[in-house]
């Protein structure tokens, strides 16, 4: 390893962007801080990081990633509580798990304390940018690109890792729809649906832009070879609420180990809430849906929370999901948030203080 992470290079904005920024009308993922963190990989090491004015990147047009993508990244959340103080959630979590996506895309693994520091001193720099208020936080984006020169189908001798950051309110708006994949598959056996690679996203754009076109704004994989057992949404992990017992798929190698997902499951059993971790049919939620024993389809991610699903298709049978007052959903948005905003007490330790 070369220098360490307290060596970390940092040039300041001369002027803050924030004066322009409208925090009660963003639109997710477009407004980015002033600054950002990067560090290059050469010669077999991560080199000293650097903090600098959030800018565009020189990169050559041969860079391997542009020609094999080879690019991992993570989605995180910074929260401020009503002392000011500042909070992540699971960050160990994130770092183990680009690192899991890392090691899978043949890219180095990223130190831990480089990692932290990092993120430590570029949050401190950009904490007016994170807002009170639940629903209000600050999108973290850590990546990985290859930017090694050269066209030849193999692995990298440089990277760079770097995290930018996107001021957030709720992710999703309105009511969502799914359709539940018959055809295309998000991932397989063997492949690197469990990795967050970018071409895992990019590759549901096409089958989602026709699940748009049908009115449906986000479709539920299925498993790749028979397309029976639900598995995931493309951003978030899947809980159906059956009776009072929630299901949800178990983690393989084509479903992406959420945080959220994980910690629900917690809270679940925390609150005497029956969760059933297996495979869940496409079979069974239909006629459950038909019996009226389907009480709520939810999404849980980091960009969302909790993002209810007010009804379904799939193979031409349309299902609309009741409106529920004492929501699973709503109780565990409320019960994680209030974790995540530093309102309640802590028991599994996931708060991090920056
Ligand atoms: C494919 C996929 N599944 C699930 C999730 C939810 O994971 P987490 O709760 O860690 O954000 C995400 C988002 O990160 C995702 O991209």
């Amino acid at each position: 390893m070369s220098d360490l992470p307290n060596d970390i290079k940092i040039s300041k904005v001369s002027e803050s962007k924030i004066s322009n920024v409208d925090f009660n009308k963003l639109d997710f993922g477009k407004i980015f801080t002033d600054h950002m963190f990067v560090c290059d990989y050469k010669d077999g090491a991560w080199q000293t990081p650097e903090i600098m004015p959030y800018q565009p990147l020189t990169i050559a047009p041969s860079a391997r990633v542009f020609h094999y993508g080879q690019a991992v990244f993570e989605g995180m959340k910074a929260f401020k509580d009503e002392d000011d103080q500042i909070w992540l959630f699971r960050p160990e979590d994130n770092h183990d798990r680009i690192n899991k996506s890392s090691h899978r895309m043949a890219i180095p693994e990223f130190p831990k304390d480089f990692f932290f520091e990092g993120l430590t001193q570029l949050l401190h720099l950009e904490k007016d940018w994170i807002q009170k208020g639940k629903g209000n936080s600050l999108y973290i984006r850590p990546f990985v690109i290859a930017t090694e020169e050269a066209i030849s189908a193999s692995p990298a001798s440089t990277y760079k890792f770097m995290i930018i950051c996107s001021p957030a309110q709720s992710y999703y708006a309105g009511e969502v729809k799914v359709l539940f994949a018959e055809k295309f598959s998000r991932a397989a056996d063997g492949g690197v649906g469990f990795a967050k690679a970018a071409g895992n996203y990019g590759a549901q754009f096409y089958p989602t832009s026709l699940a748009h076109a049908k009115g449906y704004q986000q479709i539920i994989w299925t498993d790749a070879s028979t397309h029976e057992y639900l598995e995931e949404a493309g951003t978030m992990n899947i809980f159906f609420r059956v009776g009072d017992t929630l299901l949800t798929a178990p983690n393989n190698d084509r479903i992406l180990d959420g945080i959220t997902r994980k910690s629900l499951i917690q809270l679940a059993k925390d609150s005497n809430i029956k969760v059933e971790v297996r495979r869940v049919t496409v079979a069974e939620i239909k006629e459950a849906a038909k019996t009226g024993e389907l009480k709520e389809i939810f999404g849980a991610g980091t960009a969302a929370v909790i993002n209810p699903i007010s009804g379904f298709e799939h193979a031409g049978d349309k299902f609309d999901l009741p409106k529920l007052d004492n929501s699973y959903a709503t109780f565990f948005k409320e019960k994680l948030m209030n974790i995540q905003y530093n309102v309640s007490e802590d028991p599994h330790g996931w708060r991090y203080k920056v």
